[in-house]
């Protein structure tokens, strides 16, 4: 029964803390899958070499992201949770499969795009073949749903080319072809506070909210987010500075509440000073159980380390069977061995 369960993979990468928009586009849906499927989920630590961090900030932030897993409620017990560069499975997956991505459709990729925009000081190899080493992570496992954000959707459509590639060079059905996945059907995207895009760890200052967020920095920045004018005509469309506000109470907020708004939105009697302090109390209301355990579990260095070293003994035994296959059919099995 276990063999015929369909796999899920995902992982974040230790750039910072994670954010809402990492918990409500993709942790929240690994909560919900760890029961019934069997679950990878891991700390991206090698894709985060592309911006060249600081080496003991990276190490401590793949702490803090491992903390805050299991402070959301991902469970050892249930799914596997590893460091990526514990399971070195991954980095030889990446050789293997980086001969069968093209320069050209690694150059279309819009993430590879967006970064050599922002960074024109480091264009490194490492950027231009980060969907190769993204597809690594997932077909290690052979992983079917891979619950992500809305940002991930190309990365996923690249990893299925790679599969399938792969599948009709060798001439088998050896890797699935993995789907984005949410439970809500659509990917979701979760707007920033500045009135543009999307929430983001790298974004501007004040435009993500974080978990561990003090109660304080949350209400200020809420106060902070970016509106509209009021509208004057009833039922009148959203700019999308409210929008957005409607879009981050729909995560939150009760219904009645959304309701609430909604009505005095559409008969033009909205104040948005009351709007904000409602969505800025469900936030803290919602984060303040997952904060507590965040500190809690980061002062346990002991179980933070049995559980990363548990996870990489589980995922490299899941890997090391991933490899095994590919090298014999890509025609690397050893003869003198
Ligand atoms: P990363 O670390 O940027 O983000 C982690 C997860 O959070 C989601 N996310 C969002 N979802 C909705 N709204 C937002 N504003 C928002 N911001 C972030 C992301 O979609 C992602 O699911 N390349 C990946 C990490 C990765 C990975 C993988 C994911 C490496 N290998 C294999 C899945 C499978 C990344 O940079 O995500």
């Amino acid at each position: 029964y276990f063999r015929t369960m369909e796999k899920v993979l995902s992982g974040i990468r230790p750039t910072g803390y994670l954010h809402l928009g990492n918990y409500f586009g993709a942790v929240k849906n690994f909560l919900a899958l760890q029961d019934n499927h069997e679950c990878f989920f891991f700390v991206a630590n090698l894709h985060a070499l592309t911006t060249h961090p600081d080496p003991l900030s990276l190490s401590s932030s793949v702490k803090s992201v491992l903390a805050e897993y299991l402070a959301c409620g991902l469970d050892p017990e249930k799914s596997t949770i590893y460091i990526q560069s514990d399971v070195p499975e991954i980095s030889e997956l990446y050789t293997l499969l980086n001969s069968l991505a093209y320069k050209g459709e690694l150059e279309k990729c819009t993430s590879f795009k967006e970064k050599i925009r922002k960074h024109e000081e480091n264009i490194n190899a490492g950027l231009l073949t980060y969907p190769v080493l993204m597809a690594a992570d997932i077909l290690i496992h052979r992983a079917h749903k891979v619950p992500v954000g809305k940002d991930q959707e190309q990365h996923l459509e690249m990893t299925r080319n790679f599969a399938v590639r792969f599948n009709h060079r060798y001439g088998v059905d050896f890797f699935p072809e993995p789907q984005a996945f949410n439970f809500s059907q659509q990917l979701v995207k979760v707007p920033g506070l500045d009135g543009s895009g999307k929430m983001g760890k790298s974004e501007a200052e004040g435009n993500a909210l974080f978990l561990r967020e003090s109660n304080e920095s949350i209400i200020n920045k809420i106060k902070k987010a970016k509106t509209a004018p009021s509208p004057t005509e009833p039922n009148s469309v959203k700019p999308i500075e409210i929008e957005n506000l409607f879009m981050l109470m729909g995560l939150v907020s009760s219904k009645e509440t959304i309701q609430y708004f909604e009505d005095k939105y559409n008969d033009c009697s909205i104040q948005y000073g009351p709007l904000k302090m409602q969505l800025a109390e469900d936030i803290v209301k919602f984060a303040l159980p997952i904060k507590e355990k965040i500190v809690d579990l980061e002062k346990n260095t002991d179980l933070l380390g049995k559980i990363a070293k548990l996870g990489a003994e589980k995922a490299r035994e899941s890997a090391n069977e991933t490899i095994k296959g590919v090298k014999n059919l890509m025609g690397l099995k050893s003869i003198w061995l």
